[in-house]
């Protein structure tokens, strides 16, 4: 419920955030995606995101979405960079995010575990 109400919450302030992935407007969610403020080492971010359940994996949905999530981001809000978190051990998740362009920036520490901090364009910010 907290999850459920800090997304749209979210959505509230920013008008964009958390997006339910369906493949068609009928069907179970498949997925989500997201284009979301997030705090990285002190520093206000705009991170795109995403996951799909398991019997989608390999489609290309996660590239696909990704790329989708850097455009809402650049052409609608003027974002300049953007950034992702993944696990470093999370290998096929890195290569998504090299596929849409993002470039490795360094390691952070996430939810208290080692992850990678991927960024649109290193130096620069979000506004
Ligand atoms: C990571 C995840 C999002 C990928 O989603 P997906 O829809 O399968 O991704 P895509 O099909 O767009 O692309 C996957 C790419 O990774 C590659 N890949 C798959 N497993 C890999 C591995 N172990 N090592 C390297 N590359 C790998 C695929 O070959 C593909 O690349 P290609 O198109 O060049 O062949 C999905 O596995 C997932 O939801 N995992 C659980 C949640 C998660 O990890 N979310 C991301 C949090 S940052």
């Amino acid at each position: 419920m907290a999850y459920l109400e800090r997304n749209l919450a979210h959505w509230t302030s920013f008008g964009f955030g958390l997006w339910m992935l369906r493949l068609d407007p009928s069907g179970p969610v498949v997925g989500r995606g997201l284009l979301r403020h997030l705090e990285v080492e002190g520093v206000d971010e705009v991170e795109i995101g995403y996951s799909f359940h398991p019997e989608h994996w390999g489609c290309g949905y996660a590239t696909e979405i990704a790329t989708a999530c850097l455009s809402v981001g650049r052409e609608r809000f003027g974002f300049v960079s953007m950034v992702a978190v993944t696990l470093a051990t999370n290998a096929a998740s890195r290569h998504v995010l090299e596929k849409a362009g993002l470039q490795c920036d360094r390691d952070i520490v996430h939810a208290g575990l080692p992850h990678v901090l991927y960024r649109t364009w290193p130096t620069a910010r979000t506004r």
